[in-house]
């Protein structure tokens, strides 16, 4: 059996989706793996809502509500968008379930026990003015890599790559404008330098991805550093060390937590459906595959820290281990990332009202357009800048004139005629010719979709619909 995981990132519930969300991780997911089912795989397609880390903390606030009330409304709201979008996911679940505590603490206690994860004395951020911990997306500055403005503490949106709050330059703090404190404080980094090696054997292996992706994931081993995995929050997955689990102000980082939830939704699908082993076919069946969609700012979590944990939980690195409970897990077949759809140049984005939501589309247009539109269109290999006007021409040229007409005419043409599909007469050399056509099209435009090169597929797909 051809067995296929499709892991789909995992939006934050601290808002309702937009376009660009679903342009990078949504639809691409979706014809990928509705494609692999027609082909007759066996499919896997998991995600849910990531409901831990600042993401949610700042937009509770911002609502005065509690971080659980505020998960739960989103993830509502998150569910709605993208089942209205007809994604076509197996199970589509929460960071918040009890399944995915237990998985993500196995996951941090094997990395332990194998010595990758370093309990270090690092520099993190307080308020000067209240003294309270300052978590790493409420302070922005300048980039230290690409030098960008409004680089977070945790992550360069410009660049992409992953940041230190106390490496920005002129850090400042998005609450109040004040310049934080950097004090001393512990935490448990996960010992990237020493999983380098097979990070790198692995990386070099995988040179059928995007272009764009691979080449970002190589660039990152040039500048592979330990990265804290625990957080001065309070909000989060219990770190499960002696001394450290009952910490009220000390969890794992969401990104620690987050990435394993492909995992832990693997395990919850399999319990839901009666065979609770049956998350092994995805997962420890060396022949199975494992493809992640996204968008690019998410790369870094995918094809570094993800597999490193993974590399790590086996004993896989310089300083060896032995295996834990959950068994010898595949690596990432591959990252499918997309770059960033943008809106008359800017990124999409809720905080600064250069929006467009999904269920505001949805209720104008119905999924259809808007998944055409994603895939023939979307941001696959560069920044593509949605508007209105490329949007109203594709639907309108291509979708209505090109395929429905082509539907339309030829299925009324039958009913109107004959009152069922007609026996064909002899055929011409151009009847020959189209219905060669077609049947090649399946090769084609399956091997397209094979490798997510969504606009090859879809193009050849209505150039056959052209010629028809
Ligand atoms: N919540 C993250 C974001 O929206 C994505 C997490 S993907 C995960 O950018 F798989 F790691 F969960
Ligand atoms: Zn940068």
């Amino acid at each position: 059996m051809n067995n296929v995981l499709v892991n789909v990132a995992w939006p934050y519930a601290n808002g309702p989706r937009h376009i660009g969300h679903v342009a990078g991780f949504g639809v691409p997911s979706d014809v990928f793996a509705r494609y692999q089912r027609m082909t007759g795989a066996n499919v896997l397609m998991v995600s849910g809502t990531d409901e831990h880390g600042t993401p949610l903390l700042v937009q509770a606030d911002k609502e005065g509500v509690s971080v659980t009330e505020l998960a739960d409304r989103y993830n509502r709201q998150i569910v709605e968008d993208l089942a209205g979008l007809g994604l076509s996911y197996d199970l589509f679940t929460r960071t918040t379930t009890r399944n995915h505590y237990a998985i993500v603490q196995e996951l941090f206690r094997g990395l332990y026990d194998n010595g990758y994860m370093l309990k270090e004395t690092t520099m993190g951020a307080i308020s000067p003015s209240t003294g309270r911990t300052l978590p790493d997306r409420y302070i922005e500055g300048t980039c230290p890599i690409c030098g960008a403005d409004g680089a977070r503490g945790d992550q360069c949106d410009n660049c992409g790559n992953q940041l230190d709050p106390a490496d920005l330059i002129n850090p400042v703090s998005k609450i109040n404008g004040e310049t934080p404190k950097f004090v001393e404080t512990e935490h448990f980094l996960l010992d990237l330098p020493a999983l380098a090696e097979e990070l790198t054997a692995w990386l070099q292996t995988r040179n059928d991805w995007r272009p764009n992706v691979l080449k970002f994931s190589l660039n990152l081993l040039s500048d592979i550093r330990p990265r804290a995995m625990s957080r001065d929050i309070d909000w989060g997955i219990p770190i499960p060390v002696e001394g450290w689990e009952d910490n009220p102000g000390k969890k794992l980082y969401v990104w620690f937590d987050a990435v394993v939830g492909y995992l832990s939704a693997s395990i919850e699908w399999a319990h839901r459906s009666g065979n609770p082993d049956a998350w092994r076919d995805f997962w420890t069946d060396p022949a199975a595959t494992s493809y992640y969609f996204m968008g690019k700012d998410n790369i870094t979590f995918h094809s570094q820290i993800w597999p490193g944990e993974l590399l790590g939980y086996q004993g896989k690195g310089a300083k060896g281990g032995t295996l834990h409970r959950l068994g010898e897990l595949n690596l990432p077949t591959e990252v499918v990332s997309s770059e960033f759809l943008t809106m008359s140049g800017s990124k999409f984005s809720s905080s600064k009202g250069v929006v467009i939501y999904v269920k505001d589309f949805l209720k104008e247009f119905g999924p259809d357009p808007l998944r055409y539109f994603i895939a023939v269109a979307g941001p696959e290999n560069q920044d593509t800048d949605f508007t209105w006007d490329e949007f109203v021409r594709r639907i309108n040229n291509e979708l209505a004139n090109g395929w429905g007409n082509l539907v339309n005419r030829v299925v009324s043409m039958a009913a109107n005629n004959f009152g069922k599909v007609p026996t064909p007469g002899e055929l011409t050399e151009a009847d020959q010719k189209i219905l060669d056509l077609a049947e090649q099209a399946f090769d084609v435009v399956g091997e397209a979709l094979q490798h997510s090169r969504f606009k090859q597929g879809i193009t050849h797909a209505m150039h056959v619909v052209g010629e028809a």
